[in-house]
C-alpha cells in the first residue's frame, strides 16, 4: 500500500515542483521524527542542478505547493534539506477502507515471489539428541521467514535436514545391544536413547576401544546389515516422534524431511562431478577441495577411509535441492557456529561452475546468553534443552494468569499460546545476527516489549469490538483527525512494505519491532480517545480502527508464528 501511496503522490507532485516522479517516489522516505509528517522529501540530490543550498530549496518548493495544494495532502512543511508532507485523514481512511477492510483475507501480502520457489532448512535437528536451544533459534526464525516467504507469493519448501546419518549411529547401535537392556525404552524412549549417548561419549573418555567398536557397528550400518538398520530406523522413529511433539507444541510444519542419509546414494555422483571438476584434490589419504583464501582450511570430501562428511552431504543435497526441487533460492537457518562450513559448501559450488550458489544463503544467528542461569536446569550432557525453556515459560505464565485473572476460560490453553508466544517474540525481536540476552523478567513483561504485550494489546481490539455489539466494521463514518489516529492509521499502511524489508533480509525483527511500535501507538490512542463513550458516528469510526489494527495484528503475529488468544 506504501508503495501505491507513494506513486500516487508523486504523479500529482513530481509536475507541481518538476521533479522526476521516479526519483520522487524512490527517494521518500519516512521522517525521523513522525511529527514532521507522515513522508519526506530529501532535496539534497537537487543542490547541484539548481545550484542553492537544500534548506532553501525545501523552502522554495514547499511555498510552491502551498499555492496548489492537493486536495488530498493535510500539509506541506519545510524542514532544514526535507520537504515534509502529510496526508488528509480522509484520504487514510479511505486508503484503509480499500485495502485493510475490504479484503482483510490479503492483508500485507504480495506477488512478488509468484512463480519463484525457495527452500528453506531449518530445524534440522540430529537424531537422538535433545534439540537444544540452538535449534529453538533454528526453529523459530526458519518458520517466520517461510511465513514471510509464503506472504511475498513464493512457493516455499520448508526443509528437514534431519541429522540422521554418521558415525554416531554406530557407536549408538553399540550401545544400545551392549546396555540397551539396563534402560525403560517403553515408557520413555527417547531419554534412554539420549543416556546411551551420553553414556557412551563418557565411557569412550577411558575406554578407546569402544571407538574402534562404534566404527566397527557403522560399517555394518553403511554395508546394509539388516540388525543395525533395524535399530537405526528405530532410533530414527523415536526421535522424529520427539520432536514432532515440540513442532506441534510451536505450529512448526516442515513440507519435506529429508535426513542426511537421504542422501547416500547421490555421494558417489557428486564426488564424480567434482572430480570432472578437476577441483578434487588428494591430501593425507583424503580427498578435498581447496579454497581460494589460503587462510580457510580446505573442503573436506572423503576421509582417507573412505567416509563421506558433513558437507559432502550438504554438497549432494544442495545439488539435489536445485535439479530435482527445482529451487530458485535455497535458505539455511543455522547457527553462527557454522559459517565456516557454509562458506566452504557454497564456494564449492561456486568452482563446480553452478551459477546458482549465489541463490544459497547461510541465515545465521547468534546465541543466547542467560542471564540467570540459575532459573534454567540443564539436563545432562550439559546442554540447555529447547522444550524446558518453552515448558518453563509456560508454567511461569500459569502462575500469572492464577494471580491475576483466576477466573479466565481455558486457563491450559491461554497460558500455552501466551508462553510459546513470548519465548518466540523474544527471540524475532532481536536481529537474528546478534547474541541474545535472555533475561525472564523481559520475555514475560506483559507491559514491555514483549509477546504478551503484543497479545493483550490484540486482546484489547478484540474486546472492545464485543462490547461494541457488532462484529463487523467495513467504513469510517467520521473524520479521526487527531494525531495519534492519523499515525496509527499511516502506521498500519505501512505492513507490507515492512515486510518486504523484513523478507529481503531474511531478518523477522523488523516486523516484530514494528508490531510493538504499532502496539505503542495504539495505546497512546486508547488512553487520549474515548472509544465506546464517543458519539455514535465517532463512536463507530473509533471502532473501525480498532478492528483495523487488530486484523494487522493477527496477520503480523501469524507471520511471527504467534497465535493471537481471544482473551488473557
Ligand atoms: N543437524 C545440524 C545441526 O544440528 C544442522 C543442519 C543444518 N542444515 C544443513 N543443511 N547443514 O547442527
Amino acid at each position: 500500500m506504501l508503495t501505491e501511496i507513494k506513486i500516487n503522490l508523486a504523479k500529482v507532485v513530481a509536475p507541481l515542483i518538476s521533479v522526476e516522479e521516479s526519483v520522487l517516489v524512490s527517494s521518500m522516505e519516512s521522517p525521523k521524527n513522525s511529527e514532521h509528517g507522515h513522508l519526506s522529501f530529501p532535496v539534497f540530490s537537487l543542490a547541484k542542478s539548481l545550484k542553492k543550498a537544500p534548506p532553501l530549496i525545501a523552502k522554495e518548493l514547499a511555498e510552491k505547493l502551498q499555492g496548489q495544494l492537493p486536495e488530498f495532502l493535510q500539509s506541506v512543511e519545510p524542514l532544514s534539506g526535507f520537504l515534509n508532507f502529510r496526508f488528509k485523514s480522509s484520504y487514510l481512511m479511505s486508503a484503509i477502507e480499500k485495502s485493510i477492510l475490504a479484503h482483510p483475507e490479503a492483508i500485507g501480502s504480495s506477488k512478488e515471489g509468484l512463480g519463484k520457489k525457495v527452500v528453506i532448512d531449518f530445524s534440522s535437528p540430529n537424531v537422538a539428541k535433545p534439540m537444544s536451544i540452538g535449534h529453538l533459534r533454528a526453529t523459530v526464525i526458519g518458520q517466520a521467514i517461510c511465513n514471510l516467504a509464503k506472504s511475498r507469493g513464493y512457493e516455499v519448501v520448508g526443509l528437514n535436514h534431519l541429522g540422521d546419518w554418521g558415525t554416531q549411529f554406530g557407536k549408538l547401535a553399540w550401545a544400545y545391544k551392549a546396555w540397551g537392556s539396563e534402560y525403560d525404552f517403553k515408557g520413555k524412549a527417547f531419554e534412554s536413547l539420549y543416556a546411551l549417548y551420553v553414556r557412551f561419549h563418557d565411557e569412550a573418555e577411558n575406554n578407546k576401544e569402544l571407538d574402534d567398536l562404534g566404527a566397527a557397528e557403522f560399517r555394518k550400518l553403511e554395508a546394509g546389515d539388516e540388525e543395525v538398520i533395524h535399530l537405526w530406523k528405530w532410533f530414527v522413529e523415536i526421535s522424529l516422534k520427539e520432536y514432532q511433539r515440540l513442532w506441534d507444541l510451536l505450529g512448526v510444519k516442515h513440507e519435506l524431511v529429508l535426513g542426511e542419509s537421504f542422501y547416500n546414494s547421490h555421494l558417489k555422483p557428486t564426488e564424480e562431478r567434482l572430480r570432472s571438476a578437476g577441483i578434487l584434490k588428494e591430501s593425507d589419504g583424503a580427498m578435498v577441495v581447496e579454497m581460494d583464501d589460503p587462510k580457510m582450511p580446505p573442503c573436506l570430501i572423503t576421509k582417507s577411509d573412505g567416509a563421506s562428511l558433513y558437507a559432502t552431504r550438504d554438497l549432494a543435497s544442495a545439488i539435489y535441492r536445485v535439479e530435482d526441487l527445482k529451487a530458485d533460492i535455497n535458505l539455511y537457518v543455522v547457527g553462527v557456529d557454522q559459517t565456516l562450513h557454509f562458506r566452504q559448501v557454497f564456494e564449492v559450488l561456486k568452482k563446480m561452475d553452478f551459477d546458482w550458489w549465489e541463490n544459497c544463503h547461510h541465515i545465521s544467528f547468534g546465541m543466547y546468553r542467560f542471564k540467570d542461569m540459575g532459573r534454567m536446569s540443564s539436563r545432562k550432557g550439559n546442554i540447555i534443552v529447547f522444550e524446558d525453556v518453552v515448558s518453563k515459560a509456560i508454567e511461569m505464565v500459569h502462575s500469572i494468569i492464577e494471580e491475576k485473572n483466576p477466573n479466565l476460560k481455558n486457563k491450559d490453553s491461554v497460558a500455552t499460546q501466551v508462553g510459546v508466544g513470548a519465548i518466540i517474540f523474544n527471540d524475532l525481536v532481536n536481529d537474528r545476527v546478534k547474541n541474545v540476552d535472555f533475561d525472564w523478567d523481559r520475555v514475560l513483561d506483559f507491559e514491555g516489549n514483549s509477546g504478551p504485550y503484543v497479545q493483550y494489546c490484540n486482546v484489547r481490539c478484540k474486546s472492545l469490538i464485543r462490547k461494541s455489539g457488532e462484529s463487523v466494521f467495513k467504513t469510517f463514518s467520521a473524520p479521526l483527525d487527531s494525531f495519534e489516529e492519523s499515525q496509527l492509521m499511516w502506521s498500519l499502511l505501512g505492513f507490507e512494505a515492512v515486510l518486504a524489508q523484513a523478507y529481503k533480509y531474511f531478518k523477522p525483527h523488523f516486523v516484530a519491532v514494528w508490531l510493538l511500535d504499532i502496539c505503542r501507538q495504539f495505546s497512546s490512542f486508547y488512553a487520549k480517545h474515548p472509544i465506546l463513550n464517543a458519539d455514535e458516528d465517532l463512536k463507530r469510526s473509533r471502532l473501525t480502527l480498532v478492528q483495523s489494527t487488530g486484523l494487522v495484528i493477527e496477520k503480523a503475529l501469524e507471520i511471527l508464528n504467534i497465535q493471537a488468544p481471544e482473551e488473557m
